[in-house]
């Protein structure tokens, strides 16, 4: 008897869980755009073939992939972002596009948290200052209490949330700038994002990515945080001008920043490595073993749920 043939899937490049790639395989035949010797060739001579897309949040999908493929049928990517697909060239196809939001809350509210510590309390610099063997001969100076401090969060979605969840413990006073009014939050609203910084310690962004929140924070709103404020990204790269990030900190008219994500990944400019009130990590908020194991489970879930019901489990909400 012969077996029905596999749906056929592109996936755009390497996956960032391995075992999610394996998974794939074993339902699908998956083809991998980023290994063919020359993909828009590749895309012009197959591209008819695939009905299923899966990518990731920091992998992205083009217009004009998607263009390519005139018989897809459903997009599944591996994060909460969607900032670097291109809805609307799916939407206006109609084709429905599955993410991964909730599952990570946690363990980007961590990183929020590890990075605004760390920076404040200097735990990868003293460690640095340890290794380097400088313990035996010099004090390591003292540097900023976290605990009582006023905690600013802008964007108050489900990772926002996560966040202010882990101010009580840290006795902080949160307050978040959201454009709209989060309904029954007992969280104080500050009125713009400038007053927001002016009034805040630390400044944690999980605003989502994309035009509408490109470059808010400013050279004008990293000067309303001031020199005691401290920045912690762990949205995107976008969200903050860089250039007036580094300005600020080279200048010390803010005191410090915890940066996960970056204007132009992998690429950070060596103007931050060279500052030590600034902690740097390689957007890996959501990497954990439990967090990218849920987040992959929810891609192969909403083709699964694509496949059997003809919509995906969590789809991106339509603009
Ligand atoms: C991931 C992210 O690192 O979920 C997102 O939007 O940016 C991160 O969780 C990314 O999706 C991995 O590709």
């Amino acid at each position: 008897m012969t077996q029905p043939s596999k749906p056929r899937l592109l996936q755009i490049a390497r996956l960032p869980l391995a075992a999610l790639e394996t998974d794939l395989a074993a339902r699908y035949d998956v083809v991998c755009l980023a290994d063919q010797a020359d993909p828009v060739a590749f895309l012009a001579e197959h591209g008819a073939s695939f009905i299923g897309v899966v990518t990731s949040a920091s992998i992205g999908l083009k217009g004009e992939v998607i263009a390519a493929l005139p018989h897809l049928q459903v997009i599944s990517s591996f994060g909460v972002g969607f900032d670097s697909l291109d809805i609307a060239a799916a939407q206006a196809r109609g084709i429905p596009v599955g993410y991964t939001p909730d599952v990570l809350n946690d363990c980007v509210a961590d990183m929020a948290f590890a990075l605004m510590l760390d920076v404040s309390r200097g735990v990868a610099a003293s460690d640095r200052f340890v290794r380097r063997g400088e313990w035996p001969n010099a004090r390591y100076a003292p540097l900023t209490r976290v605990s009582g401090k006023r905690l600013g969060i802008v964007g108050m979605g489900r990772i926002g949330l996560a966040v202010a969840e882990r101010a009580t413990g840290f006795r902080m006073e949160a307050g978040y700038y959201n454009r709209r009014p989060v309904e029954g939050s007992p969280l104080r609203r500050l009125e713009s994002l400038r007053a927001l910084a002016e009034w805040a310690d630390y400044l944690v962004l999980t605003v989502a990515g994309g035009a509408s929140t490109r470059h808010m924070v400013n050279r004008e709103v990293l000067d309303a945080l001031g020199t005691k404020g401290y920045l912690i990204n762990v949205a995107r790269g976008s969200v903050v001008d860089e250039a007036a990030l580094v300005e600020a900190l080279q200048q010390k008219r803010i005191a410090g920043a915890g940066l996960d994500v970056f204007e132009n990944e992998p690429q950070v400019p060596a103007a931050l490595m060279a500052l030590d009130n600034v902690v740097l990590t390689p957007h890996t908020a959501s990497a954990t073993h439990e967090t990218r194991r849920a987040m992959a489970d929810l891609v192969l879930e909403n083709l699964a749920s694509f496949y059997a019901t003809g919509a995906v489990r969590v789809p991106v909400p339509v603009a």
